[in-house]
C-alpha cells in the first residue's frame, strides 16, 4: 500500500465541493487516513511549494493558497500517487480528462481544485508537512 498527501484547494473549499471531490476519490479507491481544515499563512504556503520558488508563478499560486482555508488529506491505495493524480487531472482544466476533479471543477490552471504528491519522494515530505504519525490511523 501507498499513500499520498491530496490538498483540496482554496477554490474548492470555499464553493462548497469537499464533499464531491472526497466521494470521487473514494469511488475511485482511495482511502482516507487522515483529514483535516486549516488555512495556510503565506509562509507556510510558500514552505510547501518551495520547489516552486524560482518560477513565475509562485508568488501568485502562494497568495491563492493562502487566501482562505483549504483541506489536507493522507490517501492510502495501491499506487496512490498515480491513482489520486488520475482521478485529479492535467494542471491546465483546458487538458484534463474528462470525468476529472479538475475538468469538472477547476477555474483556470491556478485554481484548479486539487493538489497531488507527484513521487514518492514528495509524498514523504508533504504528508509529515501536515501530519503527525499519531493523527494517520
Ligand atoms: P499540484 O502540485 O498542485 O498537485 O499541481 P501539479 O503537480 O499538477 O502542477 P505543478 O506544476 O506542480 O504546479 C503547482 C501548482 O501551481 C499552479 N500553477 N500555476 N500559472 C501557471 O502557469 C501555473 N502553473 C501551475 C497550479 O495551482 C498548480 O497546481
Ligand atoms: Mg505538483
Amino acid at each position: 500500500m501507498e499513500r499520498t498527501l491530496g490538498i483540496i484547494k482554496p477554490d474548492a473549499v470555499s464553493r462548497n465541493l469537499i464533499g464531491e471531490i472526497l466521494a470521487l476519490a473514494e469511488k475511485n479507491g482511495l482511502a482516507v487516513r487522515a483529514l483535516k481544515r486549516l488555512h495556510l499563512t503565506k509562509k507556510e504556503a510558500e514552505g510547501f511549494y518551495h520547489v516552486h520558488a524560482e518560477r513565475p508563478f509562485f508568488g501568485s499560486l502562494t497568495d491563492f493558497m493562502s487566501e482562505s482555508p483549504i483541506v489536507v488529506v493522507v490517501f492510502e491505495a495501491e499506487d496512490a500517487i498515480a491513482k489520486w493524480r488520475k482521478v485529479m487531472g492535467a494542471t491546465d482544466p483546458a487538458k484534463a480528462d474528462e470525468g476529472t476533479i479538475r475538468k469538472l471543477y477547476a477555474q483556470n490552471i491556478e485554481r484548479n481544485s486539487v493538489h497531488g504528491s507527484d513521487s514518492p519522494e514528495s509524498a514523504s515530505t508533504e504528508i509529515p508537512y501536515f501530519f503527525s504519525a499519531l493523527e494517520i490511523v
